[in-house]
């Protein structure tokens, strides 16, 4: 497996890490015995980065990536944990904003030790900026935790250049985990570079654009209520066809590569910088294998040029969240 570094003062993790939240929420069932069976073959194709949230599923994913690593003796040594905390929920599933006061962080982090079955987290951020505490509170909890040995690493979720520049002067920072993909390009003109500068690793999500770019959507798959994609501009009307357009230019490069359109745009989140790690959403072991085979596509100047005119920067239709939670972004202000 290869890896790469997050950040200046960040841990070494494999080149790809798994995104656990589609097995706990937000896409649909999920089975959980092939979520375990995934988890477990990613750690043997050797991903140690394995990206979870309190929130997800309220608790459930954090079970399930403690099941998972439990099952797996040893596992817990080599993986990293990337835990995002903040979120408030309600039973039924809604969203009730987000709570970065520090003593939200401490009460926030017990919780997911309990639930992980570890004395630390690998790497723990606040999923949305809170509005209401200063960035550098949030921060200098989490900071106190690096400090108590029960946190290793600082990260920080979608926000902007200014905010990145406020966190990095209170404490170290590994990564900004940031949704990045051939659709959502946000972060290049300022985002990235203010990372780049601070020595801010990141790791992307979103690589697959939550399905539409995988090559595996439909306008004829249905969706259930409760899927983020049944609220999701991108998937809906006219911006499906526009944006199923673009897979399609997208396939045929794929094709000539020998590559599935998943892996070109997953390789092509690669080939941004050794400072970027992509998150697969994989839950399934078959989609898994699919997105490893990412690691072995090499695209050169005359392959991401024609991957630019396929797909080019700005041609995506829709925003990339429903216009009430693009208000929680911080790296969209
Ligand atoms: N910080 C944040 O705000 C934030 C937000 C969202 C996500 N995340 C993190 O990032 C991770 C990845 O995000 P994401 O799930 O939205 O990303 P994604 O990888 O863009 O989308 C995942 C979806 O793509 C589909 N897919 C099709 N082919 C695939 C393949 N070969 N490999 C993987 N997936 C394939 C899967 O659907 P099927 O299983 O239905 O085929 C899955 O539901 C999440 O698990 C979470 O840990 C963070």
């Amino acid at each position: 497996m290869r890896t790469r570094t997050l950040g200046t003062t960040g841990p070494r993790t494999s080149a790809i890490g798994l995104g656990c939240m589609g097995m706990s929420a937000l896409y649909g069932e999920a089975d959980r015995g092939e979520s375990i069976a995934t988890v477990h073959a990613a750690l043997d194709a050797g991903i140690t980065l394995l990206d979870t949230g309190d929130f997800y599923g309220m608790g459930h994913n954090e079970l399930l990536v403690r099941e998972a690593l439990a099952t797996r003796p040893g596992s817990r040594e080599n993986a990293l944990i990337s835990v995002k905390f903040g979120a408030l929920r309600e039973a039924g599933g809604g969203w009730l904003g987000y709570d970065g006061r520090p003593e939200a962080v401490h009460n926030f982090l017990a919780y997911s030790l309990q639930r992980l079955g570890t004395d630390h987290v690998d790497v723990y951020r606040i999923a949305r900026l809170d509005p209401a505490v200063p960035i550098e509170e949030t921060v200098g909890a989490i900071a106190e935790e690096v400090e108590a040995g029960r946190v290793r690493h600082i990260g920080l979720s979608e926000v902007g250049a200014q905010t990145l520049r406020r966190a990095a002067a209170v404490a170290p920072i590994s990564d900004l985990q940031i949704e990045y993909s051939l659709f959502s390009r946000g972060i290049e003109p300022e985002i990235l570079p203010t990372a780049r500068e601070l020595g801010i690793g990141i790791t992307a999500y979103g690589v697959l654009s939550r399905g539409l770019l995988s090559g595996h959507w439909s306008a004829q798959r249905p969706v259930a209520a409760g899927d983020f994609r049944a609220h999701s501009p991108r998937f809906s009307g006219e911006n499906l066809q526009r944006n199923l357009s673009l897979v399609e230019a997208l396939r045929t490069i794929a094709d000539d590569k020998g590559a599935t359109v998943a892996q070109i745009a997953i390789a092509w989140v690669l080939a941004r910088g050794e400072d970027i790690v992509p998150l697969v959403g994989a839950r399934r072991r078959d989609r898994l294998t699919e997105a490893l085979g990412a690691l072995e596509v090499t695209l050169d100047e005359g392959d991401l040029a024609a991957i630019e005119r396929a797909v080019p920067h700005d041609a995506v239709a829709g925003t990339r969240y429903a216009a009430d939670q693009m208000e929680h972004l911080d790296s969209e202000k």
